[in-house]
């Protein structure tokens, strides 16, 4: 028995009237209760569950109220499938027993009614347990609505951030590129001009990356160090010679010895460099990635002892970063194919930067060095039998006067000959490049 299906499709617009289905298997309980609802409701009867699952195929109402005792099918099965079901778990059921007993309450309630209604029933009370259940459903719809609203609001907010994440990386790779690109072509116009260095620059660079490596390893200086943008760092000592570019071609490329007023021109590349980095900052926003290059560029021929250049800083005075740079530099000018000199072999390199510890050098660094001197040689002497020249045998094959500037690395840092007046002695001292 159905009196009315207000709306077979299951949609029903905001002006309809709440519907209430009502399933009993006795007709004068049926009318009683449609009675006592048809005022406020619409309201659709049938005479059994079976005859209610049917209909809800077509409808959803926005209540039931589902008799206990019928035959085939009781409340209690059918409440178990109505809540089984996604499509109809949502819709509040009131049971309607003539039982009245605590215990058959509690295993509907438990099933998941959401009340009960007690035959015979009372109209008023019977419309107004119902009005009280569809008021809270309703508000409970609201709710979800503003939750959903919510999470809605806060997944665009999440997206807006995701996508401003991605425009915020995407622009910052830009700049990087950028300053790398800058970074190389400067780097490499410096080496470009000052021919004889090959490939300084890239193997500076990365005896820097294996000494600040290993001084992170033996837990040397890593206060400062965890402070630093590494990959920056080491980005920015390819222009730690970028002053040569104002040292004139006639005293970088000389192939013979230095006076001493052009050796002191050629010294000057520490504070040009400064200069020309200076220059680049202030025509650039962008311009926090050249801080290293300038500390790199105008500390790295500085010495432990005081006596290097260009402002004789002395100590822990001197930058760390610069500190690195003149140990990498060296050990490269000292193991490189020089005007005056070719190759030291690795184990001299290392025997002269030992006897500059504390006075070229900072100790701790060389150190550091020492622990990472056998990875570095591996690597050096591949890249020599790759690209460069082989070293010298043995001390005992340089002529002696060809040894004291035996370091220069193509005016990079090696000393000046003896003829021009300095120390002729093999050492890092007059690494004046
Ligand atoms: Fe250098
Ligand atoms: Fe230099």
């Amino acid at each position: 028995m159905t009196d009315s299906i207000k709306d077979l499709t299951g949609t029903r617009d905001d002006n309809q009237r709440e519907l209430i289905m009502i399933v009993d298997d006795s007709i004068s309980n049926l009318k009683i209760a449609k009675n006592a609802l048809s005022d406020a409701f619409d309201v659709l009867t049938v005479l059994s569950a079976a005859k209610m699952f049917e209909l809800l195929k077509r409808t959803i109402p926005d209540i039931i109220l589902l008799d206990i005792e019928m035959p085939d099918m009781d409340g209690y099965e059918a409440i178990g499938i109505l809540k089984a079901s996604a499509r109809t778990r949502d819709i509040p059921v009131i049971f309607l027993t003539g039982r009245g007993d605590a215990e058959s309450e509690l295993k509907g309630l438990n099933l998941g009614a959401a009340d009960y209604v007690a035959k015979p029933f009372m109209p008023a009370l019977m419309r107004k347990r119902v009005q009280v259940h569809l008021t809270a459903e309703s508000q409970k719809h609201m709710l979800e609505e503003q939750a959903n609203i919510l999470t809605a609001q806060e997944r665009m907010l999440l997206d807006f951030n995701d996508n401003l994440m991605k425009m915020v990386d995407e622009k910052t790779a830009k700049v990087v590129e950028l300053q790398d690109t800058m970074l190389y072509t400067v780097a490499n116009l410096v080496e470009s001009r000052d021919d004889v260095t090959g490939k300084h620059i890239e193997r500076t660079e990365r005896w820097l990356s294996l000494l600040i490596d290993a001084a992170c390893d033996a837990g040397v200086y890593t206060d400062q160090i965890t402070s630093w943008d590494i990959p920056l760092l080491l980005r920015s000592s390819q222009l730690h010679d970028v002053g040569k570019i104002s040292v004139s071609d006639r005293i970088l490329k000389k192939p013979g010895p230095l006076t001493a007023e052009e050796f002191s021109e050629i010294k000057k590349h520490a504070t040009f460099g400064v200069r020309i980095i200076e220059r680049m900052e202030s025509k650039t926003t962008e311009s926090d990635f050249l801080r290293y290059a300038k500390i790199l560029a105008g500390t790295h021929h500085e010495k432990w002892d005081g006596s290097g250049y260009p402002d004789g800083r002395g100590g822990r005075d001197i930058p760390l970063p610069g500190r690195f740079m003149a140990l990498a530099d060296v050990y490269d000018a000292l193991t490189s194919e020089r005007p005056y000199k070719r190759p030291y072999p690795h184990e001299k390199a290392v025997g002269i930067i030992m006897s500059e510890k504390e006075t070229h050098f900072d100790p701790a660094l060389v150190d550091i060095f020492m622990r990472v001197e056998s990875r570095i040689k591996e690597e050096n002497e591949f890249n020599r039998a790759m690209y460069g020249k082989e070293p010298i045998p043995g001390e005992e094959s340089i002529p002696s006067e060809e040894a004291s500037f035996g370091d220069d690395p193509s005016k990079d840092d090696g000393p000046p000959r003896a003829g021009a007046g300095f120390d002729s002695t093999p050492s890092t001292m007059n690494a004046a490049f």
